[in-house]
């Protein structure tokens, strides 16, 4: 694919102080955009100033939600070098979100192809501290000017990158988890499994209510049956229960994450006991109050490994480890960022050098 590179001839000041960078709210000098249409299929990549979108007031993805996007994080190592962490996966999943909204596809090598393009022209972003990275943000959207509900005709690929801290203000240390009764975040047959912008919509009421009430997130229940547990806000679930780390299977309502599956592979390759099922949430609470759920975290791009120290049922709480780091998240974290720093050996092949 040829990207045509358009400098942005002011570029910004890089933060001074990489201790309060927050998660995605400082922006990088350039994006990546690229348009696709029926006659035409993608074309016009290029990567231009950092700037705002014009869109017309009719745009799809205005009106209908029409939006898939991914996240995914450049690290650096410390020879300076940079890499991300299995930039294919996020490719594959974003052509899984977009088939299921009927979105146009990107092959796999221009997305990231896309990605390490950008990443190297704003290499310099890519903070030095440690447990900071660059956030990778690849989003398509539908852009017919039409208010009309019919097939899409064209649409926009494009990526931005965020340098960032820890996604809790709470860093590594354990967070307060409400379960939610009321609201239903996905169901199966729906979009639960694709990154599309519309199931964050659907959990955004849940979420302000939680966080109200000085919860960090919400965990989902089953859309059917509101039994089952699926996944946070933005991880996936583990539990360890009886010496056996157990999560969601992946149903089609939940994110098929790529730290929960760099985890699984991990635990499985290090000869751990680990299962994939459905677990209710009486069997969870059953666990803690008979002392079989050792450790609780939830896992992803954003917040890597995240111990849960408190889930709140019905107005009841949970303690779990005595609201403390447990071993598995401590071993799981220093695994999963020694590879992505690459302060660890990538026994996996999981990393992808930008050049
Ligand atoms: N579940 C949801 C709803 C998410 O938004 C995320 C974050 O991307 C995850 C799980 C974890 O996925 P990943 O590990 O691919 O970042
Ligand atoms: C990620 O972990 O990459 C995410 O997309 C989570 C997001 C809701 C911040």
């Amino acid at each position: 694919m040829e990207i045509r590179i358009e400098r942005n001839p002011n570029p910004s000041p890089k933060p001074a102080d990489e201790s309060h960078l927050g998660f995605g709210k400082v922006f990088t000098d350039h994006m990546f955009i690229m348009d696709w249409d029926r006659d035409k299929g993608w074309h016009d990549a290029r990567i231009v100033p950092f700037g705002n979108l014009s869109l017309h007031p009719g745009t799809t993805a205005l009106h209908y939600a029409l939006e898939v996007f991914e996240g995914l994080k450049a690290y650096r190592k410390a020879d300076g070098s940079v890499q991300t962490f299995r930039p294919y996966e996020n490719a594959r999943r974003i052509n899984n979100s977009a088939a299921r909204l009927a979105m146009p596809q990107i092959p796999e090598d221009d997305f990231v192809q896309a990605i390490d393009t950008l990443v190297k022209l704003d290499e310099d972003w890519v903070p030095h501290s440690e447990g900071t990275s660059l956030y990778i943000r690849p989003v398509i959207i539908g852009t017919d000017k039409s208010v009309g509900l019919h097939t899409l005709n064209s649409a926009m690929f494009f990526i931005i990158l965020s340098p960032s801290g820890s996604y809790y203000p709470q860093g590594i240390n354990p967070v307060k988890i409400m379960v939610e009764t009321e609201d239903v975040r996905a169901v199966r047959g729906g979009t639960g499994f694709t990154k599309c912008g519309g199931n964050y919509a659907a959990s955004q009421r849940a979420g302000e209510l939680a966080e109200e009430k000085g919860f960090t997130q919400v965990l989902w229940l089953d859309g059917v049956e509101r039994k089952y547990i699926e996944e946070v806000g933005s991880m996936n679930m583990m539990f360890k229960i009886d010496g056996k780390i157990v999560t969601p299977e992946l149903n089609g309502s939940i994110l098929p994450g790529i730290t929960r599956k760099s985890i699984l592979e991990l635990l499985r390759a290090d000869g751990y006991d680990v299962e994939e099922r459905r677990i209710s949430l009486d069997e969870v609470i059953e666990a803690c109050e008979n002392g079989k759920l050792e450790e609780a975290w939830g896992c992803g791009t954003a917040a890597v490994v995240s111990p849960v120290g408190w889930l709140e049922v019905g107005g009841k709480e949970y303690e779990i480890n005595k609201g403390e780091i447990g071993p598995t998240v401590h071993m799981l974290y220093d695994e999963i960022t020694g590879i992505q720093w690459g302060k660890a050996p990538d026994r996996f092949g999981w990393t992808h050098p930008v050049k």
